[in-house]
């Protein structure tokens, strides 16, 4: 695409030359014969570089620098100054200018210092995206996972990733929402482009606002400079909205807004910004319920749910746990440089059983948890919440095996000595804290553990 460049000069020849030598360049050229014209222009146009002559009646080009480094951070000015005068370009690059040029110029001499100055541009702005990419490049993790939950999910997302259409991601903690996001923009075909995430809960609804859709300066106390939205820094690529059932009403209604127009207002601005974006939301909130007590827009709830990819909890897709406990064995090998070779099958059998109410998460943490304190080679021991419930089996000890199938004092000895585990996993062996929140005394607890083999040091 052509730059865009906005000429300030009293002297008609000098605009004249300027304008026709750019153009054969290729360049998109404006001309204003005044600092004011030039200041109108930069209201209602936008340009990518302003050249100015320092000389003018009434407003001086660097009088016309300063007002626009205020008013238009990002724009860069390039001053033109008689030889001779070179304080001039001094107190031009003093100012912001990125570069000055000395008159008479020559063709190749203005055509360099152009390039130059828009070459920079350009890697500012590429900097911005390096920035961003740097975040999202550590999660470009592979999706472990080969139940038949899963490969469902590997097929639509392939065949929704080309289309711009809407996706919204939903699943309890853990599933892999953002990663399932990330994945989606990285076999679409704007995967050159940038991907861009907000996480809609970390934010106030002022900062989130102006976070989205950038603001201009002055827009609010602290508002010093003009700032881009990620709206717009999207443009082209991906924006990944996490967390999007927890957004305020008011919130609601500007962004259903940007999905039905594609365009916005900076805050405080009033001149409409267009974006092309593929927007991808995510929220582990039950949304119907939302919109049926009121809490959520249902015109924003159909907008988002065009194409809606549901991650099952991990509790519900039990196969996947050994290929995902390995997977993390692998990972936190390398991450800790270690070597442990395997998970022994009563470990495996323990993360099996276990219900995850935390997902993946959780199952992630337990396993590098696990290769940090392994001394062997295997892994035989991890660490659960003993007694955590399952979401869907109330009030059952998910650790221990509730069959009948044992006399009524063996039952008793299982469950006292899983009670006391998890009572010294919960203080970290301290038998005084045990015996608080038990109301046991000491010393009871302190047969106990002996009766069944518990030491204290195996709890810190
Ligand atoms: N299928 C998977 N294969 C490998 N790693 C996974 C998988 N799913 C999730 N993870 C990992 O589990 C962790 C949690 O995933 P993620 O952050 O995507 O979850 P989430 O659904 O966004 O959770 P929350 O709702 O809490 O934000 C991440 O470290 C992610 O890399
Ligand atoms: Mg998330």
């Amino acid at each position: 695409m052509s730059k865009k460049i906005l000429i300030a000069d009293d002297e008609r020849t000098t605009l004249e030359i300027l304008k026709s030598t750019l153009t054969q360049t290729n360049y998109l050229v404006d001309t204003a014969n005044s600092a004011l014209e030039a200041l109108k222009k930069l209201e209602s146009n936008s340009y990518n570089l302003l050249i100015t002559d320092v000389k003018m009646p009434r407003m001086s080009g660097l009088e016309l620098l300063e007002k626009v480094k205020q008013e238009y951070p990002q724009m860069d000015v390039i001053v033109m100054t008689a030889y001779g005068v070179i304080d001039d370009a001094v107190a031009a690059m003093k100012k912001g200018a990125i570069d000055y040029i000395l008159k008479p110029f020559s063709t190749e001499g203005i055509l360099l210092v152009i390039q130059r100055a828009l070459e920079q541009q350009d890697l500012v702005l590429e900097n911005r995206y390096l920035k961003e990419e740097i975040k999202t490049q550590y999660s470009y993790e592979t999706i472990v996972g080969s139940s038949k939950k899963m490969q469902e999910i590997y097929e639509l997302m392939e065949r929704v990733a080309d289309t711009d259409s809407t996706v919204l991601i939903r699943g309890e903690t853990g599933t892999g929402k953002e990663l399932v996001a990330r994945r989606l923009h990285y076999i679409s075909d704007r995967k050159d482009k940038i991907f861009v995430e907000v996480d809609c809960v970390a934010l106030t609804e002022t900062l989130l606002e102006s976070e989205l859709f950038g603001h201009e300066k002055g827009a609010f106390t602290g508002a010093i400079k003009r700032k881009i939205g990620k709206f717009e820094l999207a443009h082209n690529g991906t924006i990944f909205l996490d967390e999007i059932g927890d957004i305020s009403p008011t919130m609601q209604v500007k962004l259903l807004r940007v999905l039905q127009e594609r365009k916005f207002e900076r805050v405080g601005g009033n001149e409409p910004v267009r974006v092309n974006v593929r927007v991808v939301a995510a929220t582990n909130k039950d949304l119907e319920k939302a919109v049926a007590e009121g809490k959520f827009r249902e015109d924003l709830y159909y907008r988002l749910n065009v194409i809606p990819i549901y991650l099952p909890p991990l509790r519900e897709r039990v196969e996947d746990i050994p290929l995902l406990a390995n997977h993390f064995l692998n990972v936190w090998n390398r991450k800790v440089k270690k070597s442990i070779k395997r998970i022994s099958p009563k470990a495996m059998n323990a993360l099996l059983n276990y219900p995850w109410p935390g997902n993946i998460r959780e199952l992630e943490n337990v396993i590098q948890r696990a290769v940090i304190m392994e001394k062997g080679e295997v892994i035989t021991r991890v660490d659960l919440p003993v007694g955590k419930k399952s979401p869907d089996s109330e009030g059952s000890f998910t650790s221990m095996e509730m069959t009948g199938d044992l006399s009524f004092p063996a039952a008793k000895e299982q469950f006292e000595k899983e009670y006391l585990i998890a009572l010294l996993k919960k203080s970290r062996g301290s038998i005084r804290a045990a015996a608080e929140y038990s109301l046991l005394d000491s010393k009871s607890i302190y047969l106990k553990m002996r009766r069944y083999g518990l030491k204290k040091e195996d709890f810190r």
